[in-house]
């Protein structure tokens, strides 16, 4: 069976995919972070499709998206901090931990006690939220542990068929996913995930410190209350060597030079010699290289490297989310 033609950004079908998440199914949508896999957020067996779909364990929760501040309301309690967050990041790319309320079916939240709500830019959600006049739970759009999807294509590419509806509205602007904040924990607010929001942003906003890190141990089974805890995420089938930022390439090891994808964080000014080079920007701004990232991880992958050797970016700004991603790219298990 071919695959069906993409949806686009205009009104007859981004009212088809209102209708179809309205009636229970699962539709993939650009946002300004990376694309999603969504369906109505208050109806369990339209969650259900997602996971099944992606492959997803049952104890890895869901970020609900909304369209404004009234829904999050319904969804969770709003703690004073929401509000200025509210006001300097959204809609945007950042998404909070709220303690949840009954309505939120437990299969979204893997049984926890609160619920990930982020409100999106990206006017094609938005679009689709507004008259579908509901919430949307939506992971990244690509199978369990494998790259996200910053396209339309790379949806397609990588859930086929599970995945029958898929909007278009071009690559995504960030090319990460966003920065998660815990905002339900009585130590304080905590960084569960970086991304294009950074630490010290969230902190002038806030005035107050932001705790670091998630990856606190849990009982096996557990719900997961940060995000990629297993280590290894976001991982593409050929080997990810990282080098620190500046460091040169390394060409003795396993593979011969020509097996090897050579990747800089800007474009270098010589060649590699026998290698292979691809850059992540022209002029090592962090902003493009994590835009381009995901995509040219899945472009090598598939051009049949062996080894990806990348560098690091710069430990700052969106270079920290940038150098996260790339080292559980890299994680072997
Ligand atoms: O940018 C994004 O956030 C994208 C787009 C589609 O919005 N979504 C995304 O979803 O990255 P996903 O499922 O790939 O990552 C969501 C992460 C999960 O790994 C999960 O651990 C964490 O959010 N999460 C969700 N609910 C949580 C909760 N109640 N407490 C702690 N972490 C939670
Ligand atoms: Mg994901």
């Amino acid at each position: 069976m071919p695959l069906p033609e993409f949806l686009k950004d205009t009104d007859l079908d981004l009212a088809l995919a209102a209708k179809l998440l309205r009636g229970g199914e699962i539709v993939a949508l650009p946002t300004e972070t990376v694309y999603g896999l969504a369906a109505d957020a208050l109806n369990a067996e339209a969650v259900a499709k997602i996971f099944a779909a992606k492959g997803r364990p049952l104890i890895d929760p869901l970020i609900v998206h909304v369209a404004d501040l009234e829904s999050v309301e319904k969804l969770a309690g709003a703690p004073p901090m929401l509000s200025r967050l509210a006001e300097a990041f959204w809609p945007g790319p950042l998404t909070v931990v709220l303690e949840k309320k009954e309505i939120v079916p437990g299969l979204v939240t893997a049984g926890l006690p609160t619920v990930a709500v982020r409100m999106p830019a990206h006017p094609v959600i938005r679009k689709v939220l507004w008259k579908m006049g509901g919430v949307l739970a939506a992971p990244s759009a690509n199978p369990f542990g494998y790259i996200s999807p910053t396209e339309a294509r790379h949806v397609r590419d990588s859930l086929g068929e599970k995945a029958p509806w898929i909007v278009d509205g071009g690559p995504c602007l960030h090319g990460l996913e966003s920065t998660i904040l815990h905002l339900a924990d009585s130590a304080g607010p905590r960084l569960l995930r970086p991304g294009p929001v950074s630490r010290e942003q969230l902190e002038a906003v806030l005035g107050c410190p932001v705790l670091a890190g998630g990856a606190k141990e849990k009982a096996d089974g557990e719900a997961q209350t940060a995000p990629g805890m297993l280590t290894k995420h976001y991982s593409p089938r050929a080997a990810v060597v990282l080098r620190e930022a500046g460091a040169p390439p390394r060409l003795e090891g396993k593979f011969s030079a020509k097996e090897i994808a050579v990747v800089w964080q800007r474009r270098p000014a010589e060649k590699t010699p026998g290698a292979e080079d691809f850059w992540l920007s022209e002029d090592g701004d962090p902003a493009t290289a994590a835009r381009n990232v995901f995509a040219l991880l899945r472009r090598l992958d598939g051009a049949g490297f062996a080894e990806l050797q990348v560098e690091l970016a710069e430990e700052r700004g969106v270079g920290v989310a940038l150098n996260d991603r790339l080292r559980r790219a890299a994680a072997r298990a």
